[in-house]
């Protein structure tokens, strides 16, 4: 059997990385496939595309279909290892990238933000305090224009939670306008005998929001749902938490009808935010893979009209602590409507241990999603927090909005 690397492109769209990677090296029991530069380097910035299991020496990769080449990338390159860890020395395995399928944004960076979730506060199951310091300096390092949380904010919706939710941002995030919105975990904790802790939260999303003014953003007071709105630069951001306890996806009439109307005030613009802690259902195929139906009790639907009837919607989500190592989709634009779909990464995990993890196995998931907003597109890159490096298997671009 000979060696061999090829790319099938499965489209002929400029910048798709929607392609199928074919290796076969006798020998080899792991492939890992790397975007690499002109010489053939590795894109230091970038996590490789994936590592896949070879069978028999034989083994094909399918990307998802709406993923990204790289704008840095001109070729593509794979490594070989005969067992894990063990490297099998062979003449470069290395594709050329062709020139009609590069692209990069054209015109300015205008603004940056990133959208993050889960950071579960205080809690005992997924208390990794070094893991939240590791991101939230990271997150401070990349100098955002703000930072869109989804919930979970605590973990057992105790008062040390939310003070310790604040006290990062206030330490980590100095200068940045942050928008938080609760989760199942605070509206619906699930520790024995703990219940969600309302006037908390309220004095949690008040202090967010006050800080928010003192950033020069206008903001307004959480409702008695923790329902908020503002700003962030020019962009309008709605802040939408559950109605009730017991339901932790139910909005009720009175806030979808707040929602449509803060919405009709800025039906001109490129486009506003939205954060809810539960992604829609159109949104991540991971959450049928991980959570199934589950996730799309309560009103998500009737939420869903309103968004299609406005467009031009950020909508950021968390929940499914999505695993950036899967193929599914965190990321989705929907051009009918133009809006944009952010299932957010995951600020905790409770996977391998800390020091354990490995550079193309990122399974053990500390991530958020960069949005850049260019004067002719938006570009949404996964980020790896601990690394700091980019995500390959989350790179998306919003063309028309
Ligand atoms: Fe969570």
């Amino acid at each position: 059997m000979e060696i061999k690397f090829v790319c099938d492109y499965l489209d002929d769209i400029k910048g798709s990385a929607n392609m199928k990677l074919t290796v076969q090296v006798p020998q080899g029991v792991l492939a890992t496939f790397y975007w690499a530069d002109e010489r053939a380097n590795e894109l230091e910035e970038y996590l490789a595309i994936k590592s896949i299991p070879l069978v028999g020496g034989i083994g094909e990769y399918v990307t998802n279909k709406d993923l990204m080449i790289p704008e840095k990338a001109r070729k593509i390159r794979c490594r070989v290892f005969k067992d894990t860890m063990k490297e099998i020395e062979l003449p470069e395995l290395v594709i050329d990238i062709p020139e009609e399928k590069l692209w990069k944004p054209s015109g300015k960076l205008l603004k940056k933000y990133v959208a993050a979730s889960d950071i579960h506060c205080g809690g005992e199951y997924f208390n990794n305090k070094e893991n939240r310091i590791t991101a939230f300096s990271r997150i401070r390092d990349i100098k955002p224009d703000g930072v869109l949380i989804s919930g979970d904010i605590g973990n057992d919706a105790r008062s040390h939670e939310y003070d310790q939710a604040f006290e990062m941002i206030e330490e980590y995030l100095k200068g940045i306008p942050v928008y938080v919105s609760a989760g199942n975990h605070d509206y619906h904790p699930y520790m024995e005998g703990s219940v969600a802790n309302i006037p908390k939260m309220a004095e949690f999303f008040g202090a967010v929001a006050k800080r928010n003014v003192q950033l020069g953003e206008k903001c307004s007071s959480p409702s008695d749902r923790n329902t908020y709105d503002g700003t962030l630069s020019s962009s309008q951001v709605l802040v939408l938490n559950p109605c009730r306890e017991d339901d932790r996806a139910f909005y009720g009439e009175e806030q979808l009808r707040w929602i449509d109307e803060k919405l009709s005030q800025s039906d001109g613009e490129r486009f506003r935010f939205l954060v809810t802690h539960m992604p829609q259902n159109n949104t991540v195929s991971c959450s049928f893979e991980k959570m199934g139906k589950l996730l799309f009790v309560g009103d998500g639907d009737k939420l869903q009209e309103i968004i299609d009837r406005h467009k031009n919607i950020v909508h950021v989500s968390g929940h499914t602590h999505y695993d950036f190592d899967s193929d599914g989709l965190n990321t989705k634009f929907d051009d009918k409507t133009t809006s944009l779909y952010i299932n957010a990464g995951c600020i905790v995990w409770c996977g391998v241990e800390f020091n354990q993890r490995r550079e193309y196995y990122i399974k053990d998931r500390c991530t958020a999603q960069l949005i850049e907003v260019y004067e002719d597109c938006l570009i949404i890159r996964g980020i790896e927090l601990v690394s700091g490096k980019f995500v390959s298997r989350c790179l998306h671009r919003a063309l028309t909005m």
